[in-house]
């Protein structure tokens, strides 16, 4: 674990060849609840996994990788995965986005 020059914790998440494009993960630090979306175009995104809306854990939802969503499996609520912000409702509050750090070809989270 690593102090960044902003007061976060630089946690490890898992090497970069683990998530493969188009594809996603979840992950548990602490209390906190990581989702980690690999884009199309490689490049990374990291996410509060439980949606703003109900009890649901996005990671069981459906990743829409050309559209940059994430849908959440309990009612269908959208999230775009670059902004977190809520596309479609039922959700309307948006996700909280962490800063992903590849180190490496390890992926970190900055919490
Ligand atoms: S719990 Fe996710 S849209 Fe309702």
């Amino acid at each position: 674990v690593t102090i960044t020059p902003g007061g976060l914790v630089r946690h490890q998440l898992c090497p970069v060849d683990d998530v493969a494009v188009g594809q996603m993960r979840s992950f548990a630090i602490g209390s906190r609840a990581i989702l980690l979306i690999r884009r199309k175009d490689g490049a990374f995104r990291a996410l509060s996994n439980e949606c703003t809306h109900g009890e649901a854990a996005l990671d069981e939802g459906d990743l829409l990788v050309d559209e940059c969503l994430i849908e959440c499996p309990l009612h269908g609520g959208r999230f775009d995965f670059d902004t977190g912000e809520a596309v479609e409702e039922p959700a309307e509050i948006p996700l909280a986005v962490y800063t992903v750090e590849v180190v490496d070809d390890v992926i970190h989270v900055l919490l």
